[in-house]
């Protein structure tokens, strides 16, 4: 690092302290949480090797914890001190804390030998000369070189994000609820805890006199969305992820406002127990509190290794959005509550746990640009030029900004440094900006009114709409978005011509709409870009294949608005002929199942257009010949039934999977709802699907399941 090390150190602690400010104490953070833990890690390294130069003072971020409790609740004094966690970024920082715990362990194993060998010996000089036993070798040396076998159990259990809370119970009576605070002193927050439905008010008789449960409210991901959909049509600013929402949602001064908000509860810790039973292990002492009534979370395992935990961590790092909660790691812990006792705790975090931190799905990085694209149907969409930067397990150098007012609700400007987020196979996308890094004199951007391309063609927003479109049918942008339409999957097809290709050939003039792909000559094309014959004949064969696609696809591939692929499907099936499709009326459109009233319009106008019957014309005239549907020779043992596919699956693409549903009967929507029968689950599916089913109790089959579902029409047991 450049500059000076005790001015970095100083700069450091100030920054730390504000973003902390801003993270403990306004719930309203700036920074993601991993940018905020790369600031205290550098000082961390800065303060461990320049000790010499400096003190480490007190009160550095590094020795702290949270924040201030803020005065407008009572504060409260912890009986113990609510401590933080030491972090392992990856799976070698897991396995480095295993040795060292592995040293302290024998270390505090062999000082305990020691000790009772010791008294042992003093017991046996008191008693006479002889005898006793001969205690060389139980010393309390330091354990040997190289690795050390480390054979305790771990509980592992899931770093919920959210707020970590302390309840007090005095013979069974909720008499007390603290936040953390700055671990010392937290904030009374007794009457909003009081209003969370998971938290027991009365652990009802044979409650010990003294009991204290540490664990972490949190607001479930379904509720936070609720929540930002309701401030968001009262006008007001919303919350910028649950974790933030359910601070703010429990430290609000009325209580009534956190009880309407579905805050949960997860315990992870007995802290205090008087006039109750004792337990040996950390996870006795949790059955002890499932028992009285508090949630413990399902997912907590107890094992055996750390390899074991390694692979635990990993399971988490790739199912964390299979859950209705945000999670941002996996906490492992000894179980042996006496070992736990030995080892003890450092200023801010106990040595007996560490937290697995998941990779970030939240960085910051510099918006170079904001840009303009030019969709097939005209929508002008801004997105940001970002400076590449590794999130979420991908490198993201652009991002949707989807709309004006989206770019205007954000107010992302050039030069602005922008959280990025991109969690799970979710796309990625820019939250907003870091204010205290805008650059100075920046101005909000401003939407452009023409479009980019060589004939800046205006760009319109209609009265009451949110998208802006460049309404210039001839502009060269939408032209080419056509053609890569047109050739792509699930349309027709065409290997080779992609984004690049369709470019030069529209270009050089050679094509201007569908129609002259199939009139294009070889004698034209070679030579062209370098192009030599193979290519060439690769792309003209590509492109002769394509006039024998299925009339649903060459349905897709004509682009028309709300027209997706199930409906084109059912349309090509009730239908079999493009002359059929091109004269129908609109209501008997309508009627189709799966069509209905704003697709069969569209189908309709398109036809209707001048523009259209040419350009069928003109495919025709040059050969292509769309194929009808095949009448289904499976039984309907899907008919009435609604079945949804998510992720990939290995024996079908998603158009075969749902083509396969449709064959027998049945529908497949994009979405879940009560009226589903079965959700199928493939690889990297949607977790808001799973999650959406498990919330309705809807099963969930494996590919094995669906191919038995679509033989038989029957559901496996259980
Ligand atoms: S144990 C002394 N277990 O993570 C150990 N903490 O950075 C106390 N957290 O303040 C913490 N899930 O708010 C523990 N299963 C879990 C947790 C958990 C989330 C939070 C907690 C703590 C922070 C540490």
């Amino acid at each position: 690092m450049a500059g000076d090390p005790v001015e970095r150190m100083y700069e450091l602690r100030e920054l730390i302290a504000h973003h902390g400010r801003l993270y403990h104490e306004l719930d309203a953070p700036e920074l993601p949480d991993a940018d905020y833990d790369r600031l205290v890690r550098e000082l961390a390294v800065l303060e461990a090797t320049h000790a010499d130069l400096v003190p480490v003072p007190e009160d550095s971020p590094t020795r702290t914890v949270g924040g201030a409790p803020s005065a407008a609740f009572a504060p409260v004094v912890h009986r113990f001190a609510m401590m933080s966690l030491d972090n392992a970024m990856d799976h070698d920082e897991l396995s480095g804390w295993g040795d060292r715990l592995a040293r302290s362990v024998v270390r505090v194993r062999n000082a305990a030998a020691a000790a009772a060998a010791a008294a042992a010996a003093a017991a046996a000089a008191a008693e006479g000369p002889e005898g006793g036993p001969d205690v060389e070798g139980a010393s309390a040396a330091e354990p040997p070189e190289g690795p050390v076998p480390l054979a305790e159990r771990f509980c592992c259990e899931l770093k919920i994000d959210g707020v970590a809370s302390a309840l007090t119970y005095e013979n069974g009576r909720l008499v007390q609820g603290a936040t953390r605070g700055d671990g010392r002193v937290g904030e009374n927050i007794t009457d909003n805890v009081r209003t969370l439905g998971d938290i027991p008010t009365d652990l009802g008789p044979g409650a010990p006199a003294l009991l204290e449960v540490r664990g972490e409210v949190y607001l479930p991901i379904s509720a936070f969305e609720a929540t930002n959909a309701a401030l968001l049509a009262a006008g007001q600013k919303p919350y910028v992820n649950p974790r933030n929402t359910a601070a703010g949602s429990l430290r609000q001064k009325d209580p009534a406002v956190t009880a309407g908000r579905q805050l949960r509860f997860w315990s992870y810790q007995l802290a205090a127990i008087e006039g109750g039973p004792t337990f040996d292990s950390h996870e006795q002492s949790l059955r002890y509190l499932e028992s009285l009534g508090f949630p413990v979370n399902p997912e907590i395992r107890v094992l055996g290794s750390l390899e074991e935990v390694l692979a635990h961590c990993r399971h988490w790092a790739e199912h964390r959005h299979d859950l209705d909660y945000d999670i941002d790691g996996v906490v492992v812990k000894i179980d042996d509550l006496a070992l736990r006792e030995e080892l003890g705790s450092t200023a801010r975090a106990p040595r007996w746990a560490i937290a697995f931190k998941f990779p970030p799905e939240e960085r910051t990085t510099l918006l170079r640009d904001i840009e303009v694209s030019i969709g097939r149907t005209g929508r002008a969409t801004p997105f940001a030029r970002l400076e590449p930067v590794f999130v979420g397990g991908v490198t993201v150098e652009t991002a949707t900004l989807h709309n004006e007012d989206q770019v205007a609700a954000k107010d992302v400007r050039p030069g602005d440094t922008v959280i990025v987020r991109r969690a799970g196979d979710v796309i990625p996308e820019v939250v907003g900006a870091v204010p205290s890094l805008r650059p100075p004199g920046s101005e909000p951007w401003q939407f452009p009114r023409v479009c980019s391309c060589p004939l800046a063609t205006a760009l319109v927003r209609a009265e009451g709409e949110s998208d802006t479109f460049c309404v210039e049918a001839e502009c060269p942008f939408q032209r080419d978005q056509r053609l890569i339409h047109f050739a792509s999957r699930g349309a027709m097809d065409i290997e080779g011509l992609g984004e690049r290709t369709v470019r030069l050939l529209t270009e050089a003039g050679l094509v201007r709409d569908p129609a002259d792909l199939y009139t294009l000559a070889a004698e034209s094309l070679l030579g062209f870009d370098g192009w030599g014959e193979i290519s060439v004949n690769n792309l003209l064969r590509a492109i002769e294949d394509s006039k024998a696609r299925l009339l649903a696809n060459l349905l897709v591939a004509f682009g028309v608005r709300h027209l997706g692929p199930a409906a084109a499907a059912v349309v090509a099936r009730a239908f079999g002929s493009l002359e059929a499709i091109a004269t129908a009326r609109v209501e008997e459109l309508a009627t189709l199942d799966g069509v209905g009233p704003v697709i069969a319009e569209a189908i309709h106008t398109w036809f209707a257009r001048p523009s259209t019957a040419d350009l069928v014309a003109r495919l025709r005239a040059a050969g292509v010949d769309p194929q009808a549907p095949v009448a289904s020779a499976e039984r309907p043992v899907l008919a009435g039934r609604s079945i949804v596919v998510t992720g990939s699956l290995d024996g079908y693409t998603r158009e075969q999977a749902e083509a396969a549903i449709l064959d027998r009967g049945g529908k497949s929507p994009g979405s879940v709802s009560k009226k589903t029968t079965a959700v199928v689950v493939g690889a990297e599916p949607g977790a808001s699907k799973i999650t959406k089913a498990a919330e309705l109790g809807i099963p969930v089959l494996d590919e094995v399941a669906f191919v038995q579902l679509l033989e038989t029409g029957e559901l496996p047991e259980g």
